[in-house]
C-alpha cells in the first residue's frame, strides 16, 4: 500500500527553493542585532510545562488552550509555544544575569501552538526574538523598538504601522482590575466560559479572547492608559520623546494588552494590513516582574519576537526582493569515467576557495549533463574528455554569453577560473546597477 502520511496541518515544510527566502530575513534579523550588541542563544525546543505556565500565565490561551504537552516517565514536558520562557530560563540558569548588565540575546526558533490554522496562523511557526535583561530605563524600550524598526526597515517592508500602550504595573493594574471587574459583571451572562473565570482571576484577559462576542463586549471597556500611576506614565511618555527623537513613527492603541501575561508598562506592536488578518509582524514589550516570580532576582527586562512566515508572506505580498544564494559557478562534464578522477580533482580544488562546483555523478551521456548543467543555472560548463586531458587545455563555456575560453589543466586552474568567474560576477554587478 501506497505511504500517504502527510505532514500535520499548520505546519509548513521549505523546500530549497525557497530556503534563500528564510536566509534573507533571518541574515538581516542578525545583521541587525549584532548592531546593537545581541548575541546568539540557543534554547531546547521543550520544557517543564510549569515554566510556561508560570510567566505566559496559567489563565492565557496560550496555556487554557495551545499548548503542545506530554507527560514523558511521569514529567510533564510542552513544546514551548514561545521564546521568552525559555530564554530567561537559560539566562538564569546559566549565571548570565550575574554578568554586567545589560545581558542581550536573540534567538531563531520553532513555536508550537494549537490554534486554529489560516494565512500567517500556524502550529508551527518560527520566531526571531530578543530579550534585553537589566535596564528598568525607558531608553531600553526605545532601543529595542528602534531594532525592530531597523530590521523591518532594512527587510524594506512598507505599510506597517508601530503600535505601542503602557499596561502598568502590578500597583496600577490592582486599581484597574478593579475596573474591569465593574464593567464585566454586569455582562457575565453573555462572557463565554474561559472569561467567566477569567473575571475573577485575571479580567485584563477578557480584552484579548479571541471569541467575536467576547470582543465585542470588550470594545467599551475602561482602558488602562486611564489607571496608569505615576511612575508607569513617566515611563511612557520619555518612551514617547525617545522615539519622536529616532523620528520613529507610531501610534498610542490603548486597546493593546498582549496575549501573555508577563508584560508591565511598554508593550508595542508591529502591525500590517497587507497579509490578512494575521498581521502583527512583531509584538513585544517589557516584563519587570517575570525574572523574581521565576525565583530570580528583582531585574527589570524587555524584548520582542517577529514572526518569520508573517515577514516573509508581507515581503511576498509587498514583491520585494530576496537575496539569491550562491549559484554554481562550474559544471564539470566528463566525455566517459575515464575523465571523472580529474573532474573530482578540480572539482576538489574549487571548492576549496568556497565555489560551488558539480560533476556528473550519475552517468549522463553530454547532452544529458548539458541540460542538467543549465537546470543547475551554471555559471560555466567545461567538458573534459581524452583530447582535453591529453593536451592538458580545455574550453570554459560562459552560460550567458555562450563565449568559449581556452584554460589551461595544470596548477593556474584554480587561480584562472577565478578570475574569470569573478569578472563575469562584477559584469552581472554592474549590468544591475
Ligand atoms: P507573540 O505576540 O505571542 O509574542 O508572538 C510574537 C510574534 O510571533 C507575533 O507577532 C507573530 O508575528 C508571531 N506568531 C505568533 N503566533 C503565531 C502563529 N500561530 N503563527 C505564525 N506566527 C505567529 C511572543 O511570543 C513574545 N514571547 C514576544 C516577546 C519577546 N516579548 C518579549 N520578548
Amino acid at each position: 500500500m501506497a505511504l500517504n502520511i502527510k505532514r500535520p496541518n499548520g505546519t509548513e515544510d521549505v523546500i530549497p527553493k525557497n530556503i534563500n527566502k528564510w536566509h534573507t530575513v533571518e541574515n538581516i534579523a542578525k545583521d541587525v542585532a549584532s548592531m546593537y550588541g545581541f548575541k546568539e542563544i540557543r534554547i531546547p525546543t521543550f520544557e517543564n510545562t510549569e515554566l510556561f505556565q508560570r510567566s505566559v500565565g496559567e489563565t492565557t490561551d496560550v496555556v487554557q488552550k495551545e499548548m503542545y504537552t506530554v507527560i514523558a516517565k511521569e514529567t510533564k514536558f510542552t513544546l514551548r509555544p514561545e521564546g521568552t520562557a525559555g530564554t530567561i530560563r537559560a539566562m538564569m540558569q546559566n549565571g548570565l544575569l550575574n554578568e554586567a548588565m545589560p545581558q542581550k540575546v536573540f534567538y531563531i526558533l520553532s513555536c508550537f501552538r494549537h490554534e486554529r490554522p489560516q494565512a500567517g496562523r500556524l502550529r508551527e511557526f518560527h520566531q526571531f526574538g530578543v530579550e534585553m535583561a537589566g535596564s528598568s530605563l525607558p531608553s531600553a524600550d526605545a532601543d529595542v523598538i528602534s531594532m525592530a524598526n531597523d530590521i523591518i526597515n532594512m527587510l524594506e517592508i512598507k505599510n506597517v504601522e508601530l503600535k505601542i500602550n503602557s499596561i502598568g504595573c502590578p500597583k496600577c493594574r490592582a486599581e484597574y482590575h478593579k475596573a474591569l471587574k465593574a464593567y464585566f459583571e454586569n455582562k457575565k451572562d453573555k462572557l463565554c466560559d474561559t472569561c467567566l473565570s477569567r473575571l475573577e482571576k485575571n479580567p485584563m484577559r477578557i480584552l484579548d479572547c479571541k471569541s467575536p462576542v467576547c470582543s465585542e463586549i470588550a470594545k467599551d471597556a475602561p482602558l488602562i492608559l486611564d489607571y496608569l500611576c505615576e511612575e508607569c506614565s513617566d515611563h511612557f511618555e520619555k518612551l514617547k520623546f525617545y522615539l519622536d527623537n529616532l523620528d520613529i513613527k507610531y501610534t498610542v492603541d490603548p486597546k493593546i494588552v498582549r496575549g501573555l501575561d508577563y508584560y508591565t508598562k511598554t508593550v508595542f506592536e508591529f502591525v500590517t494590513t497587507d497579509i490578512g488578518a494575521q498581521g502583527t509582524i512583531c509584538g513585544g514589550g517589557r516584563y519587570d516582574g517575570l525574572i523574581e516570580q521565576m525565583g530570580g532576582q528583582k531585574t527589570p527586562a524587555l524584548g520582542f519576537a517577529m514572526g518569520l512566515e508573517r515577514l516573509i508572506l508581507t515581503m511576498e505580498n509587498q514583491g520585494i526582493s530576496f537575496a539569491e544564494d550562491m549559484g554554481c559557478s562550474l559544471y564539470i562534464a566528463p566525455m566517459d569515467e575515464s575523465a571523472v578522477p580529474y573532474s573530482m580533482k578540480l572539482a576538489a580544488e574549487l571548492r576549496s576557495s568556497g565555489l560551488w562546483v558539480e560533476y556528473d555523478t550519475v552517468g549522463r551521456g553530454l547532452k544529458a549533463q548539458m541540460k542538467y548543467s543549465d537546470k543547475l543555472g551554471a555559471a560555466f560548463t567545461m567538458v573534459l574528455g581524452e583530447n582535453e586531458l591529453n593536451e592538458n587545455k580545455a574550453k570554459l563555456k560562459n552560460m550567458k554569453t555562450g563565449e568559449e575560453t581556452e584554460i589551461m589543466l595544470d596548477s593556474s586552474f584554480g587561480e584562472h577560473f577565478s578570475d574569470i568567474a569573478i569578472g563575469e560576477m562584477f559584469g552581472e554587478v554592474l549590468e544591475n546597477i
